[in-house]
């Protein structure tokens, strides 16, 4: 597919068949990933494949709200920055989770962006926190969100090029 198509087609996923990921596949995601640009090149992000459903439950349970995805995707990736190596974090794992969304296209696995930085889990706790327990990660790793991934058991329709709103481009 090209570029423009795959951003029109990617959408977020949330039911998944019960099909494994082929190796691959997955490869394909994690190097675009690891391929992401990170600001003065420092690359302070880092990758848990988590396929243990134990795991995938317990993660979807480390915030309050719309994380249940985890508990029925085939795999997720984590994404940790690491926040002593880069004060640019957030923006680097961003971008690294956006390329791997967009390859995750790309090779027909659907993706959902699970969010952790700045929420909480039901009883309170910060979600960070929460996944870094259940991962056992060090507390200079941040987490920006989660990636689920899975072979698509709904296709949404692609976005148009009629959605873009163009009245929020300014020229000067
Ligand atoms: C930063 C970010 C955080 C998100 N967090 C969640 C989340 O925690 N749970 C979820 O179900 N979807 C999450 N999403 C997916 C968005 O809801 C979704 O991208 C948006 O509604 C647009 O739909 P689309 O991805 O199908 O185009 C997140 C997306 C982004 C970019």
């Amino acid at each position: 597919m090209k570029l423009t198509e795959i951003i029109l087609n990617r959408r977020s996923i949330r039911k998944y068949k019960n099909d494994e990921i082929p190796e691959d596949k997955l490869r394909k995601i994690l190097q675009a990933g690891l391929m992401a640009p990170s600001s003065q090149n420092r690359k302070p992000c880092e990758f848990y494949v988590i396929r243990n459903r134990g795991i995938l439950k317990s993660l979807s349970e480390a915030k309050a709200m719309g994380a249940a995805m985890l508990s029925e995707c085939n795999m997720a990736i984590a994404v940790l920055g690491d926040g002593e190596k880069a004060d640019t974090w957030i923006e680097d794992c961003s971008i690294a989770l956006s390329f791997m969304m967009l390859e995750a296209e790309e090779q027909g696995v659907g993706s959902c962006w699970c969010q952790m930085h700045l929420r909480s889990s039901a009883d309170g706790k910060d979600a960070e926190e929460n996944v870094r327990g259940i991962l056992h990660i060090s507390a200079k790793y941040r987490i920006v969100g989660v990636l689920a991934l899975g072979i698509p058991e709904q296709k949404p329709s692609p976005h148009s090029p009629d959605e873009a709103d163009w009245n929020k481009v300014h020229y000067f």
